[in-house]
């Protein structure tokens, strides 16, 4: 297994069901020890426009094939990666510095992922639909609606999630005939990779599902204003989205981007679980994931008690490497901790009270909370993508709501509170895609809608919302006149 892909620890892309490698190559070095991990492939322009024609034409191919035959070769990727969550998890590891336990638990999604995708893909129907409904129509026409693919799809992954996120875009799109194109995070396109040759393996045509690696500031824009693109599937931050979605044009695209998720919590909540539930909510993978707490919104009464728990779960949080399990791990580069200090420092600055941490070894940044952050500090409103957590005390419900609402991310917000009215009032008003009640923020499972909203993105996915967005419906209608031996 993955013999193809590798060649002298140098990563081909797939290209129509070939392994191909350029001339030029980015070396690929573990955040977490620093050790060369192995080369990717720095594709050029003219490389691109090969992929994107030999894209094309084989979708054609593709959406010819039944879908049950499609689902199919799904449900092949889905053992082979069950047979390969050592070897995935282990790359995982190395290559963007996720605990063990939590890759084991991404590769693992992701073969249920892509299974549920397979099955859902089966029960993907079309309708018809009569013509008299509307005025001025009557019983001689008909629409005969099926949902078609879009095409070729470019699908565009984060480091945080580089198998998951890049599966989530690929089984969907694919399930829905088009043919895809995977541009993976640089730091991360090892792990995808690996993914990639598993859905060659399990039979995909040639040039249905191709990859192509390459600085993102010398391909990106040309990639995403490539005319052969037929639909743009993005997960990554708010700035790179923005950019994306201005230069693109006139192409459906789907974006899920960042997030500054707050956890409400009212004076009636148990403040033990809720503080268990904010813990692991914020810090699990060094807080880089774009549905992590990223601001606590408590109301007066009880926020001593809430921070105190809060602090006593931060101070016994594991500090270590991936193959530790530990769950605070080096962060995915330098510049990433460099950006979660300024945060801090500024917080520190405007006279935020430090609860623990701000400590740090270069890109291993131990766990740090803040009590009494206030409006004017940036820790209040950007995403740190980091082990870093704010908590924000107000006095009333409608304060609580307001900073929530005052952020220009929409992702998801937490309320905690055992009064099932006050909850929903406060979810009624929260403009993000999802509210979790009594819980962390988090994505799962799979098959609920996931979206963000404002700067949290566009479109909505989850495997049957993800299906839908990636096809269109096509509608053919009949015309038919009266039985002439009636006239
Ligand atoms: P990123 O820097 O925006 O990169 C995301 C992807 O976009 C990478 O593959 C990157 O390639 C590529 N890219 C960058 N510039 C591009 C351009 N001009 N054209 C085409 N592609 C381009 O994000 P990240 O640092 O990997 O991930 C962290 C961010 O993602 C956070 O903000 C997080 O909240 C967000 N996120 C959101 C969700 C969600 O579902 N809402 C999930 C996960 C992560 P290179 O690696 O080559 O630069
Ligand atoms: O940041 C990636 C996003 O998709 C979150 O997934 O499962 O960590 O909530 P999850």
């Amino acid at each position: 297994m993955f013999e193809r892909l590798c060649k002298n620890n140098n990563y081909g892309n797939l290209v129509n069901g070939d392994w191909v490698f350029s001339e030029k190559n980015i070396d690929i070095f573990s955040p977490t020890d620093g050790k060369l991990l192995g080369k990717i492939q720095s594709m050029t322009k003219k490389e691109i426009d090969n992929v994107l024609n030999l894209a094309k034409y084989a979708q054609k191919i593709w959406a010819e094939i039944p879908l049950n035959e499609r689902a199919n070769i799904l449900h092949k990727t889905a053992i082979l990666i069950e047979d390969n969550i050592d070897v995935l998890s282990n790359i995982l590891q190395n290559e963007i510095a996720k605990n063990k336990s939590s890759a084991e638990s991404e590769v693992k999604r992701t073969a249920e992922f892509i299974k549920f995708t397979a099955d859902a893909g089966k029960h993907l129907e079309g309708e018809t639909i009569d013509a008299d409904n509307f005025p001025g129509f009557n019983k001689n026409k008909i629409s005969f609606v099926s949902r078609v693919p879009i095409g070729t799809v470019l699908a565009i992954s984060p480091f945080n999630y580089p198998i998951n996120l890049s599966a989530s875009k690929i089984a969907p799109a694919l399930v829905g005939g088009n043919s895809v194109v995977l541009k993976p995070p640089t730091q991360g396109a090892i792990s995808a990779l690996h993914l990639v040759e598993l859905f060659e393996k399990a039979g995909l045509p040639k040039g249905v599902l191709n990859t192509v690696t390459g600085k993102s500031s010398e391909i990106g824009d040309y990639l995403v204003t490539h005319k052969h693109i037929n639909l743009i599937n993005f997960t990554g931050s708010t700035n790179v989205g923005n950019h994306i979605a201005i230069i693109a044009g006139m192409v459906p695209m789907i974006m899920e981007l960042g997030g500054k998720d707050a956890a409400i919590v009212l004076n009636d909540a148990d403040l033990d679980s809720t503080s268990k539930e904010i813990v692991s909510g914020a810090y699990s993978y060094s807080g880089q994931r774009c549905t992590a707490i990223k601001r606590v919104i408590v109301l007066n009464k009880v926020a001593d008690e809430l921070s105190e728990k809060i602090k006593q779960r931060v101070e016994n949080l594991t500090v270590g490497t991936p193959q530790e399990d530990a769950i605070i791990t080096p962060l995915i580069n330098n510049s990433a901790a460099d950006y979660v200090q300024e945060l801090i420092d500024d917080a520190i600055e405007k006279g935020a009270k430090l609860l623990v941490g701000n400590k740090r070894f270069d890109n291993l940044f131990y766990p740090t909370l803040f009590d009494n952050v206030t409006e004017n500090m940036r820790l209040a409103w950007e995403e740190p993508f980091g082990p870093v957590l704010p908590i924000i005390r107000v006095n009333t419900i409608d304060d609580a709501i307001r900073i929530a609402n005052k952020s220009q991310y929409g992702l998801q917000s937490s309320v905690f509170t055992k009064n099932i009215d006050d909850a929903f009032y406060i979810a009624n008003k929260l403009e993000v895609g999802t509210v979790q009640i009594n819980n962390k923020t988090e994505r799962g499972p799979d098959h609920f809608p996931f979206l963000g909203v404002k700067s949290s993105g566009m479109g909505t996915q989850g495997i049957r919302y993800s299906i839908e967005a990636m096809t269109r419906p096509k509608s053919i209608i009949v015309n038919y006149s009266p039985l002439t031996s009636l006239k």
